[in-house]
Order: C-alpha cells, then sequence, then structure tokens
C-alpha cells in the first residue's frame, strides 16, 4: 500500500475542497447534483393544508407525491386540478418549451408555494423526487414523525440529465429476488432518478418468467437442487404487470433479458430438444458457465424463441430487448450436426460467426415488435442488419467497435460497475464476488461513460450507463455472510448493502454536467444520504471514517478524522486492536506513535457501524 502519510495529505488538501463546496449553499446535499440551483433564502413549509395542484395529465404525479409525503408527515394532502396562474401550494405544470426533453424540470420553491414544471410526466416525477431531497430527511420516514418543522429550502433549480440511459441491472436469475424486493429496489432507484431497470430473467440457474406455451420453464427451469436444498421461483405474468406499472409509476423502464444462446440451461433443462445433443441436463446448482447452449441448426430454437418473445414483449412495453449473448462455449456448435450443416450452408469459417446469424435471425424476430436489440459486448462483431445497443462490460475496446459501425453503447464495466464485487478488502468486509478488484464508491464515482479514446462526435450514441448487480455467487443455497453490522444474513437486504451508496455515485456520474461533478462534493453531499436511507429502511455500507489531517510532530502522529455520516460518532482505539461501539469516542485529533496501531470506526448506531479505517496497512 502506498504511504497512508501521502495518502492522508492528499486527504487534506481534498477535504479543503470539500469545505469550500459546503459554501455552496444548504442545498448541497441534492444527489444527482442538479445543473444549476440557486438558494433563493425563502423557505416553503409544507402544513396540512397544503394542496397539490396538477395540470391535465399530471394527476398520477401529483397523487404519488401526495402519497409519498403522507407516511412520515402523518398529513392527507388535497390533490386539485389546477387552475391558471395558481401560485400558493405545490403546483406541477407542463411546459412545451421543455421539448424534446421528456426529464428535465424547473423548479422554484419560495414561502408563497412551490411550482414545478417540465416538458412530461417524468420530468415532474424527478422534480418531486428533488423536492423530497430538500425536505427534512425525516421525510423518507414511513412512519409519522412529530415535532419537525417539514421546511422546503428556498431554491430555483434548473436540471436535466446528461445521459438517457441511466441503469441498474438486477441478477433475478441466480438469485429469486421476491417481487416486493423488486418493487423496492425501484423505490431506491426512482429516489436517484435513475430509469431503467434491466432483469436478468433466464441464466443456467433458473429461468423466472411464466411463458404460458411453454409451463415447464416454470415448472423445472425456476427451480434447482433437491431435498431441503431446493430452491427457485419465479414471476407470474400478473406479477410482471405489476413490476412493470409499478415500475412506470417512478419512471423506471423494465428491459427483459432472455440470454441466449448460451447461459440458457434452466430453458435446456425444461425443454432438453433446445440443445445440440438433446440430452437431458439438469438445472445448475453450482456456479459455472454450462457448454449446453441453444442449438443454432434446429429451427425448432427459433421457433421456441419467437414464443417466448410473443409473450415477453406482451408483459413488457420498453422499446428495448435484452438477448444476452455474453460467454458462449462453442463445443457443442462443433460437433453438431445440425449446427455445421447450418454453417456449412451459410459458408461461415467459424462459429463466432454463427452466433452473429443467430442474433440476426432474432433481430428479425424482435424487429418486428419494434425493439432494438441489447447485449452484451460479445454482439458488437460485423455482420448485425440494424443497429444494437453494447452493453459494454468485459471489453472496453467494444464501445468503439460498437460506435464505429452506427450502434449504441451503454457502459456495465467490470471495473466500476460489478456491485457484486465489494468495496474494499478490509477483513470483515461483505461476503461478495471475489473475482475482480474492490470497487469502492470513489472508484464507482470516477466512471465517464465516454470512455478515453471516444471521440465526442460519438457522443449521441453513447446512451448512458448501467451498474450490475449479479448473484451468481448466491447460487448454494444463498450462504450469505454473518455480519454483525449487517445483522441481515439470508435476506435480501444483503442486496442493499452492495447496491448503496454506490448506486447514488452512478446516478451522478450519469445525471450531472461532467464538469460540476466532484468528488469532495459528492462525499460531502452523501453525508446526510446515508440518514435518508436510515428514514426509510435501506441497507447501505457505512463509510470508514475519513483521514482530513496527519501531522507529523515530536516524533509522534497527529491524526485528525472527518464523519462520513451526519449524526453518527467516531470510535477509535490506538494499540492495534479493533475498535467497537464502545472503544473510545474521537472528539478531535488523537496523537499516536504509528499509525498502524491507530484504526477507527464510524458508529451510526450499536448495530450499525463501518469496518475500521486501517492506516499504512
Ligand atoms: C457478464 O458478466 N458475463 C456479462
Ligand atoms: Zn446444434
Amino acid at each position: 500500500m502506498k504511504s497512508a502519510i501521502a495518502t492522508a495529505l492528499l486527504y487534506c488538501c481534498l477535504h479543503l475542497g470539500a469545505s469550500a463546496q459546503k459554501n455552496t449553499g444548504s442545498h448541497a446535499d441534492i444527489i444527482p447534483l442538479p445543473k444549476s440551483i440557486r438558494a433563493t433564502g425563502s423557505d416553503y413549509t409544507l402544513s396540512p393544508n397544503t394542496k397539490i395542484y396538477y395540470e391535465a395529465g399530471l394527476r398520477p404525479q401529483a397523487e404519488l407525491l401526495a402519497e409519498v409525503l403522507s407516511p412520515a408527515t402523518g398529513f392527507d394532502l388535497q390533490v386539485l386540478p389546477y387552475k391558471s396562474e395558481q401560485t400558493s401550494g405545490i403546483v406541477l405544470t407542463l411546459d412545451k418549451t421543455f421539448a424534446p426533453d421528456k426529464e428535465g424540470y424547473r423548479m422554484s420553491v419560495s414561502s408563497a408555494g412551490i411550482r414545478i414544471s417540465a416538458g412530461a410526466s417524468a420530468g415532474v416525477f424527478y422534480g418531486t423526487q428533488t423536492l423530497l431531497q430538500l425536505l427534512p430527511v425525516e421525510i423518507y420516514s414511513k412512519t409519522r414523525q412529530r415535532n419537525v418543522n417539514w421546511k422546503v429550502k428556498g431554491a430555483d433549480i434548473q436540471d436535466t440529465p446528461q445521459y438517457a440511459f441511466r441503469g441498474m441491472m438486477l441478477d433475478v436469475a441466480r438469485y429469486f429476488f421476491s417481487k416486493e424486493y423488486v418493487l423496492h429496489f425501484i423505490d431506491m432507484m426512482a429516489m436517484y432518478k435513475l430509469n431503467t431497470l434491466h432483469l436478468h430473467l433466464t441464466d443456467d440457474a433458473g429461468w423466472r418468467l411464466e411463458i404460458k406455451k411453454y409451463p415447464k420453464l416454470t415448472s423445472i427451469g425456476a427451480w434447482r437442487g433437491t431435498g431441503a436444498e431446493r430452491t427457485g421461483g419465479y414471476y407470474t405474468q400478473e406479477d410482471i404487470k405489476e413490476m412493470v406499472a409499478y415500475a412506470a409509476k417512478h419512471n423506471v423502464d423494465i428491459i427483459p433479458e432472455i440470454e441466449l444462446p448460451a447461459h440458457a440451461l434452466a430453458s435446456i433443462a425444461a425443454y432438453p430438444y433446445l440443445c445440440c445433443t438433446g440430452e437431458q441436463y439438469e438445472v445448475q446448482t453450482q456456479h459455472s458457465i454450462s457448454k449446453e447452449i441453444y442449438c443454432a441448426g434446429k429451427e425448432s430454437t427459433f421457433d421456441f424463441l419467437a414464443d417466448v418473445f410473443k409473450e415477453t414483449f406482451a408483459l413488457f412495453p420498453s422499446k428495448y430487448i435484452h438477448i444476452g449473448g455474453d460467454e458462449a462455449n462453442y463445443e457443442r456448435w462443433k460437433a453438431c450436426p445440425s449446427c455445421q450443416k447450418r454453417k456449412n450452408e451459410l459458408g461461415l469459417k467459424e462459429e463466432k460467426q454463427l452466433q452473429v446469424y443467430f442474433n440476426q435471425r432474432v433481430q428479425e424476430m424482435v424487429g418486428k415488435y419494434g425493439k432494438t436489440i441489447v447485449g452484451w459486448d460479445e454482439i458488437i462483431e460485423d455482420g448485425l442488419k440494424q443497429k444494437v445497443a453494447g452493453m459494454i462490460w468485459n471489453d472496453p475496446k467494444k464501445a468503439l467497435k460498437a460506435v464505429e459501425n452506427g450502434h449504441y453503447a451503454i457502459m456495465t464495466l467490470t471495473s466500476h460497475s460489478y456491485y457484486d464485487v465489494a468495496e474494499s478488502v478490509t477483513p470483515g468486509e461483505i461476503k461478495a464476488a471475489t473475482w475482480l478488484k474492490p470497487i469502492s464508491l470513489e472508484k464507482a464515482y470516477t466512471l465517464d461513460p465516454m470512455l478515453p479514446g471516444l471521440d465526442i462526435k460519438y457522443r449521441p450514441q453513447i446512451l448512458g450507463a448501467s451498474a450490475a448487480l449479479w448473484s451468481d455467487q448466491f447460487i448454494h443455497g444463498t450462504v450469505l455472510q454473518e455480519l454483525a453490522p449487517i445483522n441481515e444474513n439470508r435476506s435480501e437486504k444483503y442486496f442493499d448493502y452492495l447496491t448503496l451508496p454506490r448506486m447514488a455515485s452512478l446516478a451522478e456520474v450519469t445525471w450531472t454536467p461532467k464538469a460540476q461533478q466532484s468528488w469532495t462534493g459528492f462525499e460531502q453531499r452523501m453525508r446526510r444520504h446515508y440518514n435518508r436511507y436510515d428514514r426509510a429502511g435501506y441497507g447501505y455500507r457505512v463509510p470508514e471514517p475519513g483521514v482530513s489531517d496527519t501531522t507529523r510532530q515530536n516524533g509522534s502522529y497527529r491524526i485528525t478524522l472527518s464523519n462520513p455520516v451526519a449524526g453518527s460518532e467516531i470510535r477509535y482505539t490506538t494499540d492495534g486492536s479493533r475498535p467497537n461501539v464502545y472503544s473510545a469516542l474521537y472528539t478531535g485529533p488523537v496523537s499516536v506513535d504509528k499509525p498502524e496501531n491507530f484504526s477507527a470506526i464510524t458508529v451510526v448506531n450499536r448495530s450499525q457501524y463501518s469496518l475500521p479505517l486501517l492506516l499504512n496497512r
């Protein structure tokens, strides 16, 4: 490790930047940071008599706002149609001058009232999310909070996102997330103005989507293991309708992923004719990538997929369909008479081209429904007839290839956005995928969807970014780790801890203009976001204390810490032992002989605290 002292000095300098940020006013904790924000000094206070007015078409947004304000305030706010020149209360209006921008909004808060205007309901919804962040953090509570002054800080805000695609992927195939968790996940995304939920619905270890024409996909493909180890589940078509409607209300588009030709063993276990050998296999119970993939030679494979897409598109209105396309092992295709016949008839040289053919066939099928294909970066090959969106995960060069060939790119980089990877290697860190280097919050914040080397002329083809929450490390009977600070072992909440706070950084790097992004400013604004998570009941990784200064004085080191979570304590030790919630309370700079003997934790409460800050180790 680099000298901790050097690191500490760096922190010290960065922190000066942070305090400068603080002076930008009392609104500085909005995430993602709006494009422009001006404090007016004229605050509005919500009362039981506040009325919410909506212009035609915005009633759902008005009702949703009344609904989210209700639990914490206890107010049952009236929702009424807007009459022209209404100035009091909360007014939601449409403004044609925003066209074609659907997600931007303008908001003004003064003692007289709050006005949110936008070109479409999406922008109005984002205005209401900003409004929540201008209110005291208690607004996120699910129960009534008494003695809170529901003051909305006076501001004029103009805002619009930088990227159209701001997404999260949830791997519901390897670990079956309940419908309730998916809805909760949408809530977390909506808080940060993320607009796309990519559901990885099918894989070797599970098929999660009810397809009426192929009932075995879920009676067989949705379950794995035997006896007490049997686990699984699936979404009925009614569940999907509910999820899609809930998402739409929160301006979230759900993109279904039907993986092909690989990562498909669950469906092959249900219908063995789909693979080259036709043999019976079991749904995978261990994490590895099956070499049994869909046969590219038999027409019955394409008939099956056409049927599956037909039912899928009746459920998901998204203009996108994700077809996977990653990590296909061609061993079976090489040995399969049908696949080889197809390859020879088409004059193809290698199996990789057979996958391009496969993708073209799928493109024809889904094109009839007006859908655009999204796929992992392996699908970016020559020969695709229509435009696709490459989800760049493994090979950043594929981003360039995509845009040079007229396609689109979405960054889901293993280096920045695989949230199933832990934030650190500190002992006691949450159990997570280990095949990649840790992705700290700070690292996640350095994501720039315009990758180095991409010419600015390609900017319109860079749709945005998405982070992936894979769950393959939990295939084995969901062995989630015992972690005292988390205390949520074996529950879905565990995934909140992998997601937050990194999802907040994703929001900012896809929404906020690059020139306004600042790690120290973000870190500073995050302090109150942890409080919001607490109020909302969201799990999150508690950050370690920051080192704002380390100076050498007469042979000892004077360490000054910064507290990363508003309202929390820092506890520390100086004897090399691991601090706990009863260790000495940090109240000011501490002197130690050796930095390696010093350690500190952030304590939110007795059961919620950070991993130790370790210096020089
Ligand atoms: C992937 O991680 N295989 C897309
Ligand atoms: Zn075959």
